[in-house]
């Protein structure tokens, strides 16, 4: 019986499951974790509290807080054929790609995997966050050719990720923004890598080839890869009196403004407003010319493309949490091409916080496809082709 399956492009608005590690309120331009608002978060927690709130469900006690640090710093060394594996990618290889291959080298060491076994798999999940990080600094110090910087045990998580990239202690207000930033990248119900770990793990693969396969995913222009693309776009642009035009130009050609909509959000991603006002407290501190005009042009193409939109009767499409992230993290001493994997450094701990709840009452993700091809075909001989 053949029945009409109807189906939702990219499952837009497809309910494919029940979670309660986040919910991004689409219409209101609301973000919770666990019911705590991003902005509330953004304000007063860290990533090591956040970390412990999303993979457990409750927030942490002094105690508790503590062994997690203790944790986190216990694994920011990595195996020695990790390190190989890292070590031997091309010099032009992109630093996400060199991520995915060496989650997957992780995931030598992996065994069975024990669904049942909540605080195993909280385990796994806070020893890959942390390694996962030293593997995204090695291979932006390889691309560079700058040796690899041991890690600085007195640091918390977000100052140690800088200092293994930049090799200088962060100064007490980049290292909160920088936390903050990674805060905000933490979760975000169910976006397309966090949905593509909760297949690979639905089929009981383990959390570390599940977080492989979540950064091939978060590697994709439409996705994580726009953040890069957004500085990209503001040096292409070269000036702030350029930007007005540029947006005319590239709402004319229909062409995709990266930073900008969203699938879910119908009005401003809380995410971009957080990061925006951290990069105008850094931005009013610049001396450097430079980072001022690139700000500029990104404002401008940020309020025009509103303007614009708003216009063409298309006031549903906003800035997201990509347009704004890349600028800071460039003054920050980041290089464009190292902001995807820091989405990553962040977004790793919504995709095992999802894992373990969903291994919490599993069953393997098989939908249903709509059949479009022939019903009835056989294969003519060679010559008759
Ligand atoms: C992230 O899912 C998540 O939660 C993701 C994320 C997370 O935290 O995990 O929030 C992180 O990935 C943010 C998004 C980063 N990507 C970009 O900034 C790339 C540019 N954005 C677009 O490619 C797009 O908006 C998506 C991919 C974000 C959403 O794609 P949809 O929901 O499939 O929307 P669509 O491409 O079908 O567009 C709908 C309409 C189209 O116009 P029409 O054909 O209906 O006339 O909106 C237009 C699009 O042309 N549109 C844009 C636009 N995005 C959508 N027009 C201009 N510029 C844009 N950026």
């Amino acid at each position: 019986m053949t029945q009409d399956l109807g189906f939702s492009k990219g499952l837009a608005g497809v309910v494919a499951d029940s979670t309660s590690v986040s919910q991004v309120q689409g219409e209101e331009g609301r973000l919770i974790y666990r019911g705590i608002p991003i902005e509330e978060i953004a304000e007063k927690s860290t990533f090591e509290e956040m970390t412990y709130f999303l993979l457990r469900g409750t927030l942490p006690n002094k105690a508790e807080l503590d062994a997690l640090t203790m944790q986190l710093k216990a694994a920011r060394t990595l195996p020695k054929h990790v390190e190989t594996v890292v070590d031997a990618a091309p010099k032009t290889a992109h630093p996400m790609m060199i991520l995915q291959a060496a989650m997957a080298a992780l995931a030598f060491e992996q065994g069975p995997v024990k669904l049942g076994d909540v605080e195993a798999n909280v385990a796994t999940s806070v020893k890959l966050t942390s390694q996962l990080a030293t593997v995204v600094a090695r291979a932006s110090r390889n691309r560079r050719g700058l040796a690899p910087i041991a890690p600085k045990q007195e640091l918390t998580h977000a100052e140690n990720v800088l200092y293994m990239l930049t090799g200088e202690t962060p100064n007490k207000d980049s290292a909160r923004m920088f936390d903050v930033a990674l805060l905000l990248h933490m979760d975000h119900d169910f976006n397309a890598s966090t949905f593509a770990a909760r297949v690979i793990a639905s089929t009981e693969a383990n959390i570390v080839s599940a977080v492989s396969g979540a950064v091939g995913a978060l590697s994709g222009p439409l996705h994580g890869g726009a953040n890069e693309k957004v500085l990209a776009m503001a040096d292409s642009i070269g000036a702030p009196e350029k930007a007005k035009d540029w947006v005319a130009n590239a709402l004319a050609t229909k062409a995709k403004v990266m930073g900008f909509g969203h699938r879910v959000y119908r009005t401003m991603d809380p995410r971009a407003k957080v990061l925006r006002a951290m990069l105008e407290t850094l931005v009013s501190k610049q001396t450097d010319t430079k980072a001022k005009a690139t700000y500029e042009t990104l404002r401008i193409v940020h309020d025009s493309m509103i303007e614009e939109l708003s216009k063409k009767e298309k006031d549903y499409i906003w800035p997201n949490v990509d347009f704004w992230s890349g600028a800071l993290y460039r003054l920050m001493g980041i290089e464009s091409i190292d902001f995807t994997p820091l989405f990553a450094v962040a977004r790793v701990v919504g995709w095992c916080s999802h894992i373990v709840e969903m291994w919490g009452d599993n069953r393997i993700y098989r939908p249903a496809a709509k059949y479009v091809g022939p019903m009835e075909a056989s294969i003519a001989a060679l010559e008759k082709r």
